[in-house]
């Protein structure tokens, strides 16, 4: 066990860090597509309503159980008195679990990409769709599968980075390699977003984003903005209790916790401003969508098109992969803490054997994704729950079921148990001054967990989900 809990070395170390668990393949890959299919402006501005009315007070309730408890997730209801409340931690350490398996191997598919894009993008360009379904073991024209060894070599190189950048610990690994990936996210950001408003036939996708079509909006669209704010600002998995934990007390929370939302909204808002005018200027509305299909697949047309197109692909997967590892290194880093802690287990031995079985459970999903046919190994129940659709259910399983009521918990036990004093008195230690105690009293008793158990209730009749 380490002798003395770890704490961030500066505030702009914890900013960068929680920014960076923040800033994802969410914030790149599915903000601009909900945004397009939410009217654009109209889908803008409602994010930024919903931003600090229920991403910030859940936040700031995730870092005050974090600094309050010094804990890891498991642990810290009971450090507070309310042992009653464990199982919260324990459905967030496990949809941590889950959720890296795969989010890992994905961002091993980035790496294999940025990889592809600076060596042969004109064989990607040729058929992105048979090279992507041929990483992930598929050959689409002999419609046959084999053993995703791409993917799975990719994976594992990517996890090994997370493992060791953890392994260094939380001052001199997580925070020192999110002072460099951050600022470097921001610079590709930048490229990118010049690249892409002057293109010729941009214009018309900056246009589409100004306006402001309000016929647009519906109570899904409503739902969709609710679910992506969750899922950007990395709430519902209690990464922002551990890092919460590392917070000296003469830190002031609430202006962190601005700084943190105002920075992965921006990322998600260029995110979107690159890639609405790319696709307009190349593929023409119709080719905007979102998710893995559309990183991988639908985007190799937007750079063949595009003057400068495969640095500029290469540039872009570069800019998935900083956010891939900063997101993926705050799961993996949640889910270590707890077991030294509790366990008294070694940092090093236990890095490297949950980063292990991460990368196996992951590789089952990769291999789930490829129809490769292992039946048998797993449930084999005919059309059950039969190894093509093992990263369905888990992905059900998190999205829908785990994530949502672990942040439900979380924020009941906030408004309701421990009560919001008890919360603003954490925020207010060290004489920091927070001005908005009854707004966020407010919001955290009723609008957060309202928000969010409509959310689940829809999500088991429609596809929202909080990712
Ligand atoms: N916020 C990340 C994204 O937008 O991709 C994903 C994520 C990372 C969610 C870490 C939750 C988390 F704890």
């Amino acid at each position: 066990m380490e002798d003395k809990r770890a704490q961030w070395g500066s505030k702009l170390g914890f900013v960068l860090a929680a920014a960076g668990s923040a800033v994802g393949l969410g914030n790149i890959w599915k903000f601009p597509g909900k945004a397009f299919e939410g009217g654009g402006g109209a889908f803008l501005l409602l994010y930024l309503i919903i931003v600090p009315l229920v991403g910030m007070p859940a936040m700031l309730s995730e870092l005050s159980i974090g600094r309050a408890s010094q804990s890891n997730v498991v642990d810290a209801f009971g450090k507070l008195g309310h042992r009653g409340y464990t199982w919260v931690g324990w459905v967030s350490w496990l949809s941590a679990f889950i959720i890296t398996s795969y989010y890992s191997h994905v961002g091993g598919w980035v790496l294999r990409y940025a990889v592809a894009y600076a060596t042969q993008s004109q064989t990607v360009y040729a058929d992105p769709l048979g090279y992507f379904y041929r990483m992930l073991g598929y050959d689409p024209v002999a419609e046959s599968t084999s053993f995703p060894l791409v993917a799975i070599v990719f994976a594992a190189v990517f996890i090994a980075v997370c493992a060791l950048i953890i392994i260094r610990g939380v001052e001199g690994g997580i925070e020192r390699f999110n002072k460099i990936g951050m600022p470097a996210l921001f610079v590709l950001l930048l490229i990118l977003l010049v690249r892409a408003v002057t293109l010729p036939g941009s214009a018309e996708g900056l246009r589409y984003l100004f306006s402001l079509d309000l016929s647009k909006l519906s109570f899904q669209t409503l739902l969709t903005a609710l679910s992506q704010a969750f899922y950007s600002l990395s709430l519902g998995m209690s990464i922002m209790v551990t890092y919460g934990s590392y917070l000296p007390s003469s830190e002031d929370m609430p202006k962190n916790t601005l700084l943190v939302c105002v920075m992965d909204t921006l990322v998600a808002m260029i995110a979107g401003f690159i890639i609405i005018p790319a696709v307009f200027a190349t593929l023409g509305p119709e080719g905007v969508g979102k998710g893995g299909g559309f990183a991988f697949v639908s985007l190799a047309g937007v750079f063949q098109q595009m003057p400068g197109g495969a640095v500029f692909g290469l540039l872009f997967y570069l800019l998935l992969l900083f956010a891939a590892l900063t997101s993926t290194i705050s799961l993996i880093e949640g889910i270590v803490v707890f077991l030294t802690e509790r366990y008294h287990w070694k940092r090093t031995p236990t890095t490297v054997c949950v980063c292990a079985i991460l990368f196996l459970i992951g590789c089952l999903y990769t291999c789930s994704q490829a129809a490769y046919p292992i039946h048998g190994v797993w449930f084999d129940f005919a059309n059950g729950l039969s190894f093509p659709a093992f990263g369905d259910a888990m992905e059900f399983l998190t999205d829908r079921v785990m994530i949502p009521i672990a942040a439900l918990g979380s924020c009941i036990f906030v408004g309701w148990t421990w009560k919001p004093s008890a919360a603003i008195d954490e925020i207010q230690r060290d004489g920091i001054r927070f001005r908005l105690t009854k707004t966020f009293s407010f919001l955290i008793r009723f609008l957060v967990p309202a928000v969010i158990l409509v959310i689940f209730a829809v999500s088991m009749f429609t596809g929202t989900t909080l990712s």
